[in-house]
């Protein structure tokens, strides 16, 4: 009988602090973490490419440093949540990480050299916040501004993004690499 307490008390703290989500609900949050990561990587990426045949990387760049955060906190509010790009290497001190977004960035790594699918992440913080984080991952059109020096960046928009970015570390990357994650957060 005591044993069968203890084991009732262990299973009932190990499921409560492993979710205290159904799985419906799981369900219903990574599709609407989808919708909105989707929606914004094409607000983003639509107006950066526009920006990129209009006046090249400094007109691009200007763009990205002026609007890329106005434009997630106008999505923030569309969707009722807040939006986060983050990066174990930021350019944007305003991206900084949390220790969690660092550590799922750590195992989403893990999962690339592995060559595992990469899945969208729904779980609960200790103040019961809702979060979807998914991966972020490097594009061949990415590189102009977050490749590598005279490969794929040259040195005019190098010094453009030194002077924004004087700790800049978003450089370095290749296609396929992670540059980062998605992080929601639902007002609940
Ligand atoms: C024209 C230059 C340019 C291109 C091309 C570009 N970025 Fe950036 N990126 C920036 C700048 C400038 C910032 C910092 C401003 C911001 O977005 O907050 C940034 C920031 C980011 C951030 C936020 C984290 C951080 O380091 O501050 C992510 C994530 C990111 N870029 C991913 C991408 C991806 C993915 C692509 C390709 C689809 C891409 N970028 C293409 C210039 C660029």
């Amino acid at each position: 009988m005591f044993k069968k307490v203890i084991f009732l008390s262990v299973l009932i703290s190990f499921l409560a602090c492993n979710s205290s989500l159904s799985t419906k609900e799981i369900e219903n949050y990574t599709v609407k973490g989808k919708e909105i990561t989707e929606a914004s990587f094409l607000e983003l990426s639509n107006n950066l490419m526009t920006q990129m045949k209009m006046g090249g990387p400094s007109q691009a760049i200007s763009f990205c440093n002026l609007q890329a955060i106005p434009i997630t906190n106008q999505l923030s509010e569309k969707y009722n949540v807040t939006i986060k790009r983050t990066s174990d290497k930021i350019r944007n001190l305003d991206n900084k990480s949390t220790q969690r977004e660092l550590q799922l960035i750590d195992n989403y790594k893990n999962e690339i050299a592995k060559n595992a699918e990469l899945k969208p992440i729904v779980e609960v913080d200790d103040a019961k916040k809702i979060h979807f984080y998914a991966p972020i991952i490097v594009q061949a059109k990415c590189l102009t501004c977050h490749g590598k020096l005279n490969e794929t960046v040259n040195v005019q928009t190098d010094s453009i993004l030194k002077s924004l970015y004087p700790n800049d570390k978003a450089f370095g990357y290749e296609e396929g690499d992670l540059r980062g994650i998605w992080s929601i957060t639902f007002k609940n």
